[in-house]
């Protein structure tokens, strides 16, 4: 018994995920794949800004457009932009043997890559373009050192720096404060990513946001029946508690005149 319990325990343990040990440290991006407005967003992103270089294959615009409750003409007006029709495949038209010419690698396929990136590298990746005239395209990234792909954002983020800037002092996983003003400590720290003022379209937090919006279609694009199993999953939990009232009601009777 005790052995089908640990069984039991392990089989109902999530499958480990993949464990990013290298490059910059990560900040933790919080993804809900419940939260459409979010996702629709995310889908509006990827059509608009990542659809030119990089197809999802492996994924068809009508399960899109139904999973994320976007309407099929919407669909087709404002998120298809290679004359697809609604059943076909986000495939697009750049032949890779160019791609790899242009950029010195092909963009590979994105259905998947947030099973094989993981959701918080993608996040850091897609902040932590900054210029340097050194690159083909004028820009690096911290988390990709010497990337093909150019920083697409750029217009929205704005342009963005490796240089010096005062950063608040961090111990022991706390941010430290002044014990007498409450001030935060902080100390001049170089080789930070900083953006110039002014030069993207949106502020800093609505750029992690539209950043972090992308991250959860990409997410829901790896794995899109996670949103059906969330909904199963509930369904089945609700039978079981329903059924387990009915057959201790049956135990009780069927027990009464053994004791
Ligand atoms: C102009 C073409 C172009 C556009 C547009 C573009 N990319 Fe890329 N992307 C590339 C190329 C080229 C590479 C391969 C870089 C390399 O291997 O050096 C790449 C690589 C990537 C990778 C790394 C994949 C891996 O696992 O190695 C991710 C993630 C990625 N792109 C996401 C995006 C997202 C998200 C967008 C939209 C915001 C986008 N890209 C837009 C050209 C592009």
């Amino acid at each position: 018994m005790k052995k089908l319990f640990a069984v039991l325990i392990l089989a109902a343990m999530p499958v480990l995920s993949f464990a990013n040990t290298a490059g910059p440290e990560l900040e933790k991006v919080d993804i809900d794949l419940s939260d459409k407005a979010a996702l629709q967003d995310g889908a509006r992103t990827f059509a608009n800004y990542c659809m030119g270089c990089h197809s999802a294959k492996f994924q068809r615009y009508e399960r899109v457009a139904d999973d994320l409750g976007i309407p099929h003409d919407l669909m087709l007006s404002k998120l298809v932009f290679t004359g697809a029709k609604i059943g076909d495949h986000m495939n697009i038209g750049m032949q890779p043997a160019d791609a790899k010419t242009w950029f010195g690698a092909a963009p590979p396929d994105l259905t998947l890559v947030a099973r094989v990136r993981g959701t918080d590298w993608l996040y850091g990746y897609l902040k932590s373009f900054y210029e340097d005239p050194a690159r083909p395209w004028g820009v690096n990234n911290k988390v990709f050192p010497n990337v093909g792909m150019p920083n697409v954002l750029v217009g929205l983020q704005g342009r963005q720096v490796v240089g010096c800037k005062q950063v608040q002092i961090v111990e022991g996983g706390k941010k430290q404060y002044d014990p007498l003003t409450g001030t935060p400590l902080t100390h001049e720290a170089c080789d930070q990513l900083t953006v110039k003022e002014g030069t993207g379209t949106l502020n800093e937090a609505q750029f992690d946001e539209k950043v972090k919006n992308l991250v959860t279609f990409l997410a829901y694009s790896a794995n899109p029946v996670k949103l059906q199993h969330q909904r199963i999953g509930t369904y089945v939990l609700l039978y079981l508690a329903f059924f387990f009232v009915f057959a201790y009601l049956l135990k009780r009777e069927y027990w009464k005149d053994v004791h």
